[in-house]
């Protein structure tokens, strides 16, 4: 009898590859990243079905303000039209909206924007998704220290681990990034220690079910040993 696979209980993931989904059409980069919000609602609604509990996505880093400020500011736009698009299907889904990231640099209609999105999903317990806005896995790690540092606590990798902006999730088991690129560009430094990492050439704006699921069996084909040796995991 076929064994039923276990899901990963958290997968993250990086959304690249929305510029070039546009300037191969010859389109703005915008419509790319509107398109990624498309991408990014059918992932969401897939990870659900499929019994995944919690999503990470980045969204905007901590580095994306360097690009043109048209595009910056289009992005800003383009968060806060899909939330209030969005938010009525997140509930009718379970979904549970967290933001993760820096938020004294955004604007206030912005930041009320995240506020009421996660209040008005917080009843919700199906899906957990975290949204990495104004993110760096270094910002986060430095912003844990000084809260510990601040409360005059020593600084453990328990109390460091307690005090990072995931805190309320466990670590992803999958890390996907799209768009053919192979690096972490400061995502989750902290948190992939032991994360799956899975690469696909999708443009984050063609990654469908299929390609999810051709993440998930890569993951399911991987031996996990978090440090121990073949052997002692199969015992
Ligand atoms: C990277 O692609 C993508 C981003 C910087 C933005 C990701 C945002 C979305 C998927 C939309 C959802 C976000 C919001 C605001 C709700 P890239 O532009 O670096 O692509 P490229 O590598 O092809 O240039």
């Amino acid at each position: 009898m076929a064994v039923a696979l276990v899901p990963p209980r958290h997968v993250a993931i990086v959304m690249d590859g929305n510029g070039r989904w546009a300037q191969r059409r010859f389109l703005p980069r915008l419509a790319g990243h509107k398109q990624g919000v498309e991408s990014l609602r059918r992932c969401v609604q897939a990870c659900a079905q499929r019994g995944i509990g919690v999503l990470t996505v980045f969204a905007f880093s901590s580095e994306n303000w360097n690009r043109p400020q048209d595009e910056v500011s289009g992005l800003m736009e383009l968060l806060a039209k899909a939330l209030t698009r969005e938010v009525p299907q997140l509930c009718k889904d379970g979904v549970r909206l967290h933001f993760v990231g820096e938020r004294t640099g955004l604007s206030d209609k912005v930041r009320e924007g995240l506020a009421q999105a996660e209040r008005e999903t917080a009843h919700n317990s199906r899906l957990v998704l975290n949204v990495c806005f104004n993110y760096g896995g270094r910002w986060d790690i430095a912003q844990a220290a000084a809260q510990l540092a601040a409360r005059g606590e020593a600084i453990t990798e328990a109390s460091l681990d307690r005090a990072m902006a995931l805190s309320h999730v466990p670590d992803p088991d999958l890390l996907i990034r799209t768009g053919g690129e192979m690096r972490l560009s400061n995502f989750l430094l902290w948190q992939a220690a032991y994360s799956e990492l899975v690469f696909s050439d999708r443009l984050w704006p063609e990654f469908d079910e299929a390609a999810l699921d051709e993440a998930i069996a890569a993951f399911h084909a991987r031996e996990r040993r978090f440090g121990k040796t073949s052997e002692q995991v199969k015992a």
